[in-house]
């Protein structure tokens, strides 16, 4: 397949990516194991992928639900503000809710995931992230399952976008920075 012109590398390539993914599914299910009620929350649209891979390499029983938030929009600057577009449809009360998220960057968005479900009283909670920029980290937040750590740089593919492109690429790609600096 083409690399997209304005992809300056390959970050993450897909087998990588695959056995990582893995991983992570053997210790959730390793983990919930002894749990019944396990819910995946994804967070769209960047978890979508992810979270399909994730979820079919579980040996253990789960529902999957999502939660759509507002993103960036076409910048690559974190206002800092989040807000719920789209909320799960489960009522997790009492149930065991993993959240699933593409990448913590300034660590808002996963800030708020968690104290907004926190409120709802769900017998536990716990995140499970593909990607994380330590470097931009403006809030600090827990991530119980990490795929991979990446630099401070804009990357695509695999779910992530920028401005809505890229999302479908099998590999994580850094954009060049030119296209997100301008
Ligand atoms: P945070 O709230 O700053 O941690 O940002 C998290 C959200 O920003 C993620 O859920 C992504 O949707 C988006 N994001 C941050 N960095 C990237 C990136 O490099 N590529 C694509 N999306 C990103
Ligand atoms: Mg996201």
């Amino acid at each position: 397949m083409q690399v997209p012109a304005d992809v300056e590398r390959i970050l993450i390539d897909e087998k990588t990516i695959e056995q990582r993914v893995t991983e992570l599914a053997r210790q959730v299910s390793q983990d919930y194991a002894d749990v019944d009620q396990l819910i995946l929350v994804g967070v769209l649209k960047g978890a979508f992928i992810f979270l399909a891979d994730l979820a079919r390499k579980l040996t253990i029983p789960h529902r999957v639900d999502f939660i759509a938030l507002s993103s960036y929009g076409q910048t690559a600057t974190s206002s800092g503000v989040v807000r719920l577009i789209m909320d799960v449809k489960v009522n997790v009360e009492g149930r065991h809710v993993l959240i699933v998220e593409d990448i913590v960057d300034s660590g808002h968005t996963l800030d708020y995931l968690l104290r907004n479900f926190a409120t709802r009283n769900p017998a536990s909670l716990r995140s499970c992230v593909l990607l994380s920029k330590p470097g931009r980290r403006r809030v600090d937040v827990p991530i119980d399952y990490l795929g991979f750590e990446i630099p401070d740089v804009w990357v695509v593919g695999y779910g992530l976008d920028y401005a809505d492109k890229h999302r479908t690429l099998p590999y994580i790609a850094a954009l060049k920075p030119e296209v997100y600096q301008s």
